[in-house]
């Protein structure tokens, strides 16, 4: 799978697949995409790559406390292992998950970027951020033009090109083929009744992608 994302200055931050600097570094060039510190006293660095079916337990472990507090939607073991395609993830130094999220394909054009979590003791680092970078890239290679989310991370999502939407934004062919999903997720993105006690208080934004664009999302910040 291509992930590479190309270096835009002055972003602090870079994937770099071809040069990796130490042999913890080149070991993740097996996967895809290295996420590195350009800055060498950079304090803790951590590294953004493809989920692996290993990764599961620690997805679950990151996700299930958000999802107690009704931020995030919590799946089934099985549900994990079944998406774990979708997920990137962010892991420290020593090889242990400190974040996570998923882009789920909903329809030719468009997507959701799901179950983005960091672990509480890395928020505000910018590990959230290099996982949407990931994600938004990986929506435009799959040619897709529009990613929504569901949230209480406004000003998050904003800094990534999302705006707050109302309604669902398909139209009635699609929604009515939408409605045959049984995934959660759709379900909220539709707006249906049975999964309106989750989505309280949380707001609908969607980024309209330009997949001519190099580097997109890191002009939004
Ligand atoms: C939303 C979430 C994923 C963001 O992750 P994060 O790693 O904290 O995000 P970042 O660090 O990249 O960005 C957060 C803020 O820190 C700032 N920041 C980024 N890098 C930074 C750094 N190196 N040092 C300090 N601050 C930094 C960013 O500018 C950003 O500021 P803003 O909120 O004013 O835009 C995280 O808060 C989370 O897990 N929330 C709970 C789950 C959730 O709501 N998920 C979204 C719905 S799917």
């Amino acid at each position: 799978m291509d992930e590479h994302i190309p270096a835009v200055e002055p972003d602090p931050w870079r994937v770099d697949r071809d040069l990796p600097r130490t042999d913890h570094d080149l070991r993740r060039t097996e996967h895809d995409g290295v996420l590195q510190r350009s800055d060498d006293d950079a304090p803790a660095p951590f590294v953004v790559r493809a989920a692996l079916p290993r990764d599961v337990p620690q997805i679950r472990d990151l996700v299930e406390p958000y999802a107690e507090e009704r931020i995030l939607i919590a799946k089934e073991l099985v549900g994990y292992y079944e998406g774990v395609q979708e997920f990137v993830v962010a892991e420290d130094a020593s090889g242990y998950l400190i974040g996570c999220g998923a882009l789920h394909v909903m329809w030719t054009d468009l997507a959701e970027i799901r179950t983005l979590a960091v672990h509480p003791n890395w928020r505000g680092r910018g590990v959230g951020h290099a996982m949407m970078r990931m994600l938004m890239e990986r929506a435009r290679t799959l040619g897709l033009t529009r990613v929504f989310c569901l949230t209480f991370e406004v000003r998050f999502f904003e800094r990534h090109g999302f705006r707050p939407i109302a309604g669902t934004p398909v139209d009635a062919e699609v929604y009515t083929q939408l409605l045959r999903s049984h995934d959660d997720g759709v379900a909220e993105f539709l707006d249906l009744a049975r999964v309106k006690p989750n989505t309280l208080g949380n707001t609908r934004m969607l980024a309209e992608l330009d997949p001519g664009a190099a580097g997109w999302g890191d002009a939004q910040r």
